[in-house]
C-alpha cells in the first residue's frame, strides 16, 4: 500500500494528490503531518484553558498532577470540554436554523425574492405545531409557524420548546423530562451550558453530561430539525434525482461553479442563475454553467435541485487542484482557511458569502436575503469571467464518478413505499423490519476526517452492514463517501445488498415504477436533514407503538470531524440510539466520563456511544446492538 492509497479510497482523490504534489500544493494530509506527534493531553481532553491561571494539564499517568490549580479533576475538565464542543455544534446548526426562519418570515411577508415553493408541506409543519390551516393563505399560514419558531428562539418561560414537544417520541419526552433536560429556548440553554463550563461553576460530571444530553436536543430541535423544516417548505420537500457524485462531474468545456458550505438560500439562487446566464457563459466560449456541490450545501442542491456532488469535506482543496473550477463560493461551516491560498495558485475566484466567514485573499461578496438575486448573479458572473483565466495546462478533471439516486426525504420513502401499501405506507418496511427481512436500520453521518483514510470506514463498515441485510441511510459527507463509491444506485444493490434486503428492495423499486431496485443506501440529505432520519425512527416508533430506543436502528459518524457530528451524536443518543463513532472523541482522559458516555448512560437515556475505530468490526457490534434489540422486542428468539 502506497502513501497516496492511505490517504483517500477514492480515486479521483487519489490521482489529485498527485497532481498537489506535483504542482507544489500543500494539502490537509501533509499538514497534518506536520502537526505529527499531537499533544496527548489534548487528545485525551485533559488540557483545560477556561481561566488564566492556566493552562492546566493532568496527567493521564498518575505521577504528575492530578488536579488543575482550581481542584478541577481529569473528569471535570473533559466533562466541560465535551460540553462546550457539543454547545458548540449546536450553536452551528442553530445559527443555521435561525437564518431559514427569518428567510421564511421575509419570504412571507413578501419582502424577499423567494416563493414558498411547498404548500403541502407547510401544512403538514403547521398542523404538527397545532396550527388549524383551514382557509388560511400559504403566507399567513407560513407567519404563523415563523411565529412559533420565534416565540421557541426566545421563549422566557420555563415551558418546553414547542419543536421538542410537538416532534419528539412521546416515551422519549418522558425521560427527558424526568431527566430535566427538555430545552426551554436555544439561545439561554446554550449560555448557560458557557456559564455552566466556566471556572468556578460545575464540578459534577454527571450534572455536565446531562446538561452534554441536552445540548444534543437543542441540537436535534433548534437546529437539525427546525433548519430542515423551514428549508423544506421555502425550496421544497425533496423527491428521488438521479445524478452523478465524484469529480468527474466537472467539465472541461463548462464553466465550473462549486456551491460549498451549508446553507442552501445562497445556493439555492445560484442553481437557478447558473441557469439562466448559461448564454453569458457561451459568449465567452463555454457550453455553459456546470454546477457541482461540496458538502452540506452540495447535499441541499442535489436533494432538490439534482445538482451533482464533486466530492465532500476532506477533499474540498483537490477540487481547486484540478485546476478547472473557475469559482468556488462558500457559506458556512467545514470551509478550509487554505482554500484561499490554494486557489491563489490556480485561476480559482474563492467568494466568500457570509459576515461570520471572511477569508483573506478571498473575493467576499456579502450574502443579504433582500439582495440575494443580485449576489448570485454576481457570483455565477465571476465564475464566467474567471473562465477565460482558466490555463488548460493546469487542468485535470479525474475521469470518475458514479451513478446516484438521491432526494429520499421521509416523504419521498413513504411515497415509494405507498406503492405497496397506499393507507399505511410505513407497513412494508416495518413489516420486513418484524419479519427479518431487514435486519435493522443503520444511519451513517458526518464527515471524513484526516486521521483516517478518506471513505474507508464509510464504505468497508457499510459493505458489511448491506452484506448482513441492514439497510442503510446516509447524510452528510457520509452520503458523498457512498455516492462516490457506488452505493446510491440499483447496480449497488444488486452488488452489496444480502438475499433478502435485496429483495425488499426489488420489490419497492418494482412498486415505484424505477424498473430496478431502490438503492441500498438512501441518501436523506444535509447534516440538518439528520432530522428526517429522526423523523423516520419517530414514525417508525408510533407505527409500531414503541420507544425509539427499543427500535433496531443505530447510528454511526464513522470518520466524525466536526463539533457538529458531537452535537448530533448526543441527540442521537438522547433519543435512545446506539451510536458508533470510529474516531475517539477527547474524552478518555477521564475514566467516569468515558464509562458514562459508553455504558452508564443507557441505563438512564437508552442510548449510548459505542467507539470502534476498525470499519468491520464497527459494523458487526451494530448488528450485535440491533440483534439484542430485536430480541428484547420479541422480533428473534
Ligand atoms: Fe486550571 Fe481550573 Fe483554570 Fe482550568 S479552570 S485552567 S483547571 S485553574
Ligand atoms: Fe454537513
Amino acid at each position: 500500500v502506497t502513501m497516496l492509497n492511505v490517504r483517500s479510497i477514492d480515486p479521483a482523490a487519489q490521482d489529485l494528490i498527485k497532481k498537489a504534489h506535483k504542482d507544489g500544493i500543500e494539502t490537509v494530509w501533509d499538514r497534518y503531518d506536520k502537526q505529527q506527534p499531537q499533544c496527548g493531553f489534548g487528545s485525551l481532553g485533559v488540557c483545560c484553558r477556561h481561566c488564566i491561571q492556566g493552562p492546566c494539564r493532568i496527567d493521564p499517568f498518575g505521577q504528575g498532577p492530578d488536579k488543575g490549580i482550581c481542584g478541577a479533576t481529569a473528569d471535570v475538565i473533559v466533562a466541560r470540554n465535551l460540553l462546550r464542543q457539543v454547545a458548540a455544534g449546536a450553536a452551528a446548526h442553530v445559527d443555521h436554523a435561525y437564518d431559514a426562519v427569518e428567510a421564511l418570515e421575509l419570504a412571507a411577508q413578501g419582502k424577499i425574492d423567494y416563493p414558498i415553493a411547498d404548500a403541502g408541506k407547510l401544512k403538514a409543519v403547521a398542523s404538527g405545531l397545532g396550527i388549524d390551516s383551514e382557509g388560511k393563505e400559504p403566507d399567513a399560514l407560513a407567519l404563523e409557524v415563523v411565529r412559533v419558531a420565534y416565540g421557541d428562539m426566545g421563549n422566557h418561560h420555563n415551558r418546553p420548546m414547542k419543536w421538542v414537544s410537538a416532534h419528539a417520541p412521546k416515551q422519549r419526552l418522558e425521560v427527558w423530562e424526568s431527566l430535566g433536560i427538555i430545552p426551554r429556548n436555544p439561545d439561554r440553554e446554550i449560555r448557560e451550558a458557557m456559564h455552566q463550563t466556566t471556572m468556578g461553576m460545575d464540578a459534577d460530571p454527571v450534572n455536565l453530561l446531562l446538561a452534554t444530553a441536552k445540548q444534543g436536543l437543542v441540537d436535534g430541535y433548534a437546529g437539525l430539525k427546525l433548519a430542515t423544516d423551514m428549508q423544506d417548505i421555502l425550496f421544497g420537500t425533496p423527491a428521488p434525482v438521479v445524478t452523478e457524485a465524484n469529480l468527474g462531474v466537472l467539465k472541461e468545456d463548462y464553466v465550473n461553479l462549486i456551491v460549498h458550505g451549508h446553507v442552501p438560500l445562497l445556493s439555492e439562487k445560484i442553481v437557478q442563475w447558473a441557469k439562466t446566464l448559461s448564454p453569458e457563459a457561451e459568449a465567452v466560449g463555454a457550453k455553459g454553467v456546470q454546477v457541482a456541490g461540496i458538502c452540506c450545501t452540495g447535499n441541499e442542491v442535489l436533494m432538490r435541485q439534482g445538482v451533482p456532488l464533486a466530492t465532500n469535506y476532506l477533499a474540498q482543496e483537490l477540487a481547486i487542484v484540478t485546476g478547472a473550477v473557475d469559482a468556488m463560493v462558500v457559506d458556512v461551516q467545514c470551509i478550509m482557511p487554505s482554500l484561499s491560498q490554494i486557489s491563489s495558485c490556480y485561476h480559482t475566484e474563492l467568494i466568500t458569502t457570509m459576515p461570520i466567514v471572511k477569508i483573506p485573499g478571498a473575493t467576499h461578496v456579502p450574502f443579504a436575503l433582500e439582495k440575494a438575486d443580485e449576489a448570485a448573479q454576481e457570483i455565477v458572473r465571476k465564475a464566467i469571467g474567471a473562465y477565460a483565466r482558466r490555463d488548460p495546462n493546469k487542468v485535470h478533471i479525474p475521469d470518475y464518478r458514479a451513478k446516484i439516486i438521491a432526494g429520499f426525504s421521509v416523504e419521498a420513502i413513504a411515497g415509494a413505499l405507498g406503492k405497496l401499501d397506499p393507507v399505511q405506507p410505513l407497513k412494508p418496511l416495518a413489516d420486513n423490519i418484524v419479519n427479518g427481512n431487514i435486519v435493522g436500520v443503520v444511519a451513517t453521518v458526518g464527515c471524513n476526517n484526516v486521521k483516517v483514510t478518506q471513505d474507508i470506514f464509510h464504505v468497508e463498515m457499510v459493505k458489511e452492514l448491506l452484506k448482513n441485510n441492514v439497510l442503510v441511510v446516509a447524510t452528510g459527507c457520509s452520503a458523498h463517501a457512498l455516492a462516490k463509491a457506488g452505493m446510491m444506485n440499483s447496480e449497488g444493490t444488486e452488488r452489496y445488498a444480502g438475499n433478502t434486503l435485496k429483495a425488499v428492495l426489488r420489490a419497492i423499486g418494482e412498486a415505484a415504477g424505477l424498473g430496478a431496485p431502490l438503492p441500498p443506501v438512501l441518501h436523506m440529505g444535509s447534516c440538518v436533514d439528520n432530522s428526517r432520519i429522526g423523523d423516520l425512527v419517530t414514525a417508525l416508533a408510533n407505527y409500531l407503538g414503541v420507544d425509539s430506543a427499543a427500535l433496531p436502528v443505530a447510528a454511526s459518524a464513522p470518520e466524525p470531524q466536526h463539533e457538529k457530528a458531537l452535537s448530533i451524536g448526543t441527540w442521537a443518543v438522547a433519543m435512545g440510539i446506539t451510536t458508533h463513532l470510529g474516531v475517539i472523541p477527547p474524552v478518555l482522559g477521564s475514566k467516569q466520563v468515558t464509562e458514562l458516555l459508553t455504558v452508564g448512560l443507557a441505563e438512564v437515556i437508552g442510548g449510548k456511544f459505542y467507539v470502534e475505530t476498525e470499519p468491520q468490526k464497527a459494523a458487526l457490534g451494530l448488528i450485535e446492538d440491533i440483534r439484542k434489540k430485536r430480541q428484547a422486542l420479541g422480533l428473534d428468539q
